[in-house]
C-alpha cells in the first residue's frame, strides 16, 4: 500500500500562523522579532535557503537584516560583524548560513555568536544544554523532524529509529533529542563507514535519511510500513528542468510503495526547518523582553 505523505508544508504553515499571535503580542510592546542573516559568498543553494528564510520572516511580521558578504571576506571581518550584532539591542537572533568558505574557521564563527541569540542551536553551550536537557535553543532541522513525527502521531517512544548521517547539524543532535526521556526512542546512527547499511535500515521503525546522497535509501532497504523521513536536499542536473536541476532527497521515491509514512522532497522537512527557525526567533525576542 502507498505510504501516507507527510505534508511538511501544511504543518509548517499552521505553526507559522500560530506564531503570528506571539509576534503581534510582542508588537503591542513595541518589539519586532529580528533575525540577522549572514551569507558569505555566492553558493546558489545557500542563497536560495537564506532568501526563503527571509521571506518567511517577513510573512510572519518579523524583521530580517540581511548581510551578504563577498566570498573573500576575512574571518576577522566576520567576527567583528558578529560582535556588533551580539551587542545590537534590536537584533534578537543571528544566523550565519553554513557552509562558510574554507579560509574561515566555521567552529570559531559558531562560538562567536552569543548563546542567547544562537537561534540555530549550533553553539557548544546550546549543544551542551540540549544534551543535558537544559533550556536553550534547539536546532531547527532536528526539531522539524520531531515535530512532524509528533503531528502525524508516529510512535517514537519504544521505536527503533535509525539515522543515516552524523552531521553536527542533523544526525548528532537528532539522535540526542530522540533518546531524551520526552522521546524515548532507541537510536542507531549509521555513517559512511557503516558496514552493511541495509542490515540496519531494515530494522528501523523510523528511518531518517540525512546523508546528503541522492536516492541512497532504496525500497529493499526499508521495512514494510516504516516511517521514512527524508532530510536530504540534493540538486541533481536535469536538462528538462527550468533552471537545469531538480531537487532530490536521500530516499528513492519508490520507497513510498513500501513505507507507512514518507516525507516528500521538496515539501517535507525543508519547510519545517524554517518554521522552527521562526519559532526560535520569536522565543529569543520573548526571552529578551522577559529578561
Ligand atoms: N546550512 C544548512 N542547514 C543550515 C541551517 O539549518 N542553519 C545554518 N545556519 N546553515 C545551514
Amino acid at each position: 500500500m502507498a505510504a501516507v505523505i507527510i505534508d511538511g508544508k501544511a504543518v509548517s504553515e499552521s505553526i507559522r500562523e500560530k506564531l503570528k499571535v506571539r509576534v503581534s503580542a510582542l508588537g503591542e510592546k513595541g518589539i519586532v522579532p529580528c533575525l540577522a542573516v549572514i551569507l558569505v559568498g555566492d553558493d546558489p543553494a545557500s542563497l536560495s535557503y537564506v532568501t526563503a528564510k527571509e521571506r518567511a520572516l517577513s510573512l510572519a511580521g518579523m524583521e530580517s537584516r540581511d548581510y551578504r558578504l563577498p566570498k573573500d571576506t576575512t574571518e576577522a571581518a566576520l567576527l567583528s560583524l558578529i560582535d556588533e550584532l551580539n551587542n545590537h539591542e534590536r537584533v534578537h537572533g543571528i544566523l550565519v548560513q553554513l557552509p562558510l568558505p574554507k579560509h574561515i574557521d566555521q567552529q570559531k564563527i559558531i562560538c562567536a555568536v552569543v548563546p542567547t541569540k544562537d537561534v540555530d542551536g549550533f553553539h557548544p553551550v546550546s549543544v551542551g544544554s540540549m544534551v543535558l536537557g537544559r533550556s536553550g535553543f534547539l536546532p531547527c532541522t532536528p526539531m522539524g523532524v520531531i515535530t512532524l513525527l509528533r503531528e502525524y502521531r508516529i510512535a517514537v517512544s519504544g521505536s527503533h529509529t535509525v539515522i543515516v548521517g552524523r552531521s553536527n547539524i542533523v544526525g548528532k543532535p537528532l539522535a540526542n533529542l530522540l533518546i531524551r526521556q520526552d522521546a524515548n526512542a532507541t537510536v542507531t546512527i549509521c555513517h559512511t563507514s557503516t558496514k552493511d547499511l541495509s542490515h540496519h535500515t531494515l530494522e528501523a521503525d523510523i528511518l531518517i535519511a540525512a546523508a546528503g546522497k541522492p536516492s541512497l535509501i532504496r525500497p529493499e532497504m526499508v521495512k514494510e510500513g516504516a516511517a521514512v523521513i527524508d532530510v536530504g536536499v540534493n540538486r541533481v542536473g536535469d536538462p528538462s528542468a527550468k533552471n537545469g536541476y531538480r531537487l532530490c532527497g536521500d530516499v528513492d521515491p519508490a520507497v513510498s510503495q513500501k513505507a507507512g509514512y514518507i516525507t516528500p522532497v521538496p515539501g517535507g522537512v525543508g519547510p519545517m526547518t524554517i518554521a522552527m527557525l521562526l519559532q526560535n526567533v520569536v522565543e529569543a525576542a520573548e526571552n529578551r523582553y522577559n529578561g
